[in-house]
């Protein structure tokens, strides 16, 4: 288990964060490295997030493909990577930081469609990393992941509260406070959420940038990311629930969500959804519904039936890994 907390203004390792010792002894000599890491799904404190306030994110289990190996000059070959620009600043970044060479072909491939919000560029940006500290025999730790990986994001875009890239690096369902001041692994198994795709994508930076910070609003929401860090801890779906459709009613206020995804929270809570919200920057992307399983099928029905998309995918996954060539 992985648990950082800040004391006293100071980020502190409060249980053990191994270094990843070579996970594996049978790829510790291979010349071509493979590693994967997962995507995400923004629980509660969305936005709120980026000013200094606590969020919890799950991960789900379609994972990014990273495989590297020794090459006469730097190539990427990643035909499902939306922009390839993750991988080089991340290559760039872990090339100086640890002084080596990047003169190597690097591929990717994606049990999933950047489409969805999943965050396919934070988990490539960690599974490079970690596929590159193996080809270079560089003992790494996941605080030392998530820090790189956090620079090269805010390289790019500028903004972000890196909740996606400490999702991908240490999995699981995550307690994180913005730059990772706070990242706790709450003990929470498998949180039963159905997931509907608006069917527009949205630009995170873009809504982000423009966002005109509500400090009220932005409290209101942390009192709920505390409440619901026991609610989900505690498998107290109906609190759990309750608590998600506080929250989506916040972003409403903060005028982040839709149309199309307002209407499909709305009938999954009809079609008898414990709670449902949007997740993650909002103007489109995913909501999640908290659904227990025998009301799983007319959730779905309802939602299929105001135009949404249902996404098939089990959360709270492994984060950052190695795999078998
Ligand atoms: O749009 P997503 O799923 O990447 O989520 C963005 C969440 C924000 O809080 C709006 C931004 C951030 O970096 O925390």
């Amino acid at each position: 288990m992985y648990c950082h907390s800040r004391e006293n203004g100071n980020p502190e390792i409060k249980a053990l964060d191994p270094r990843l010792r070579g996970d594996d002894k049978r790829i510790a000599n291979m010349s071509k490295i493979k590693s994967s890491a997962p995507g995400k799904l923004m629980l509660f404190g969305e936005h709120a997030v980026i000013y200094d306030y606590p969020c919890i994110v799950t991960t789900v289990e379609s994972r990014i493909y990273v495989e590297v190996e020794k090459a006469k000059e730097f190539k990427i070959d990643a035909p499902q990577v939306k922009d390839t620009i993750f991988v080089e600043e991340a290559v760039k970044n872990f090339c100086e930081k640890y002084k080596v060479d990047n003169k190597i072909l690097i591929k990717t491939y994606s049990d999933f469609s950047s489409e969805f919000g999943f965050g396919s560029s934070s988990a490539v940006t960690v599974a490079t990393i970690r596929a590159l500290s193996k080809l270079y025999k560089v003992n790494i730790s996941k605080k030392e992941i998530f820090d790189l990986g956090y620079k090269v994001v805010l390289n790019i875009q500028g903004v972000g509260s890196g909740f996606d890239i400490a999702s991908a690096t240490f999995g699981g369902t995550l307690y994180f406070v913005t730059a990772g001041k706070i990242i706790e692994t709450l003990s929470v198994e498998y949180v039963p959420l159905v997931i509907g795709y608006s069917g527009t994508k949205a630009s995170t930076t873009k809504i982000v940038k423009n966002l005109k910070p509500n400090f009220k609003i932005f409290n209101d929401i942390k009192q709920i990311v505390e409440e619901a860090k026991i609610s989900l801890v505690n498998s107290d779906w109906k609190r759990t629930g309750e608590l998600m459709n506080k929250n989506h009613q916040l972003l409403q206020k903060l005028g982040v969500s839709t149309q199309m995804l307002d209407k499909m929270c709305e009938t999954a809570i009809t079609s008898g959804a414990f709670g449902a919200k949007l997740s993650g920057a909002g103007g489109g992307d995913c909501m999640i519904a908290l659904v227990s399983s025998d009301k799983i099928k007319s959730v779905e029905s309802a939602i299929v039936n105001v135009g949404g998309n249902i996404i098939n995918v089990n959360n709270n996954s492994q984060g950052v890994k190695l795999e078998k060539i």
